[in-house]
């Protein structure tokens, strides 16, 4: 049967006179029924581990906006947990974890086999959502990639310049090496299982993949993601993936066909036309409309939608944001943009 969900249309390599459409971060504070489902569930991380609650939140936006995919709500930073780090959220800061800067550290960590203890939750959300999504919408998991995961681990917390993974990168590469090897394979055992229970699609997360300069990058965040995808696809074979080396500038040119991926997401800090030119050559792009057109609304929305669109509109492309929303954007704009696209 030819396939009809737009989503993996696009990710097939079709071009679509009407891109599909989903957000990042479209689960989020941004929704008054997300704020209201995450007060019943407590707080975030309950809200994670609850089945029926994570559910419920990932299809909130397919319900109010009719996206063409619903991404599975959860958060990168459950693998490390997984893997025995200690996690919890400070409201209004962010994520806390314990470090990780010693060989002890590391061998306290637990084996990749061992994660699905934790993270078994996860897949029943996966489960429930197979069940409930309508039939055209594409469902979508993910994973952090583990160069980002491992600057939350090292550090204990986000950091503006994840100085922290630097420092111990370069001043005890052996060990390093060792985290971003485990971290690998627990993101395939995690993935893996995510499709086993439904995921159609996946999405690695390297967020800090723009920090990484020259040969650290190839080795950090090309090589990783190479042998994820590779690992992924020899489990799951005909699996799409997309990867979203964020801030990566021109070395997202070459990077599908380096690592393997169907679909390369974009930040908005590269021009549409540029990647039309230099990245969708390869295939399949998905991006990037700046996010804080979420909250400033207006003409300059609807004009650069618009581009956004027409750069595209020669090959395979997924309308995304080129970052998550914020909570100060207003659901309005969101429904704005969608309009735009799908009415032009
Ligand atoms: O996109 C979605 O709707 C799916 C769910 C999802 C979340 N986080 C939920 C979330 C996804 C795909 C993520 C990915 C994620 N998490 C990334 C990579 C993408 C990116 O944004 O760069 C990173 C770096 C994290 C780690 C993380 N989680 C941070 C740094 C924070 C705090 C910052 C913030 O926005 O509050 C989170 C919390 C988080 N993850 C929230 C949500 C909806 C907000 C928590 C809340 O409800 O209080």
């Amino acid at each position: 049967m030819a396939e009809t969900k737009t989503i993996l249309r696009a990710l097939a390599g079709e071009s679509q006179a009407v891109p599909p459409i989903w957000m990042m971060r479209q689960a989020g504070r941004y929704l008054p029924e997300y704020r209201a489902t995450r007060a019943q569930a407590g707080d975030f991380l309950s809200l994670c581990y609850n089945p029926e609650l994570a559910a419920e939140v990932t299809l909130q936006p397919i319900r109010r906006y009719g996206f063409d995919a619903a991404i599975l709500f959860a958060d990168i930073l459950l693998l490390p947990q997984a893997l025995g780090a200690e996690l919890w959220f400070v409201t209004g800061e962010g994520p806390r974890l314990s470090t990780l800067t010693t060989e002890a550290e590391f061998e306290a960590l637990k084996p990749a086999e061992a994660v699905h203890e934790t993270l078994n939750p996860v897949y029943e959300t996966v489960r429930i959502l197979s069940r409930d999504l309508p039939a055209e919408t594409t469902l979508i998991g993910f994973a952090g990639a583990p160069w980002t995961v491992a600057t939350y681990m090292v550090a204990g917390r986000g950091t503006p310049d994840q100085g922290p993974a630097h420092k111990l990168k370069d001043e005890n590469p052996a060990l390093f090496d060792r985290l971003i090897a485990r971290l690998e394979e627990g993101t395939v055992e995690y993935l893996s299982r995510q499709v086993d229970a439904g995921a159609e699609v996946v999405k690695i997360f390297d967020s800090w993949a723009g920090s990484l300069r020259g040969a650290d990058f190839d080795r950090y965040a090309l090589e990783p993601c190479r042998r994820i995808t590779a690992a992924l696809k020899a489990r799951h074979p005909g699996l799409p993936v997309i990867g979203f080396p964020r801030g990566a500038g021109e070395r997202y040119e070459g990077f599908a066909q380096a690592t393997g991926v169907d679909c390369v997401a974009l930040d908005d800090g590269v021009t549409p036309e540029w990647a039309a030119e230099h990245v969708q050559k390869d295939g399949c792009v998905q991006g990037n409309l700046a996010a804080s057109h979420m909250v400033t609304g207006g003409e300059a929305l609807v004009e650069e939608t618009r581009r956004i669109v027409r750069a595209f509109s020669g090959g395979p492309h997924i309308f995304n944001l080129g970052h998550g929303i914020t909570p100060d954007a207003d659901p309005d704009n969101v429904q704005r943009m969608i309009d735009t696209v799908r009415g032009g």
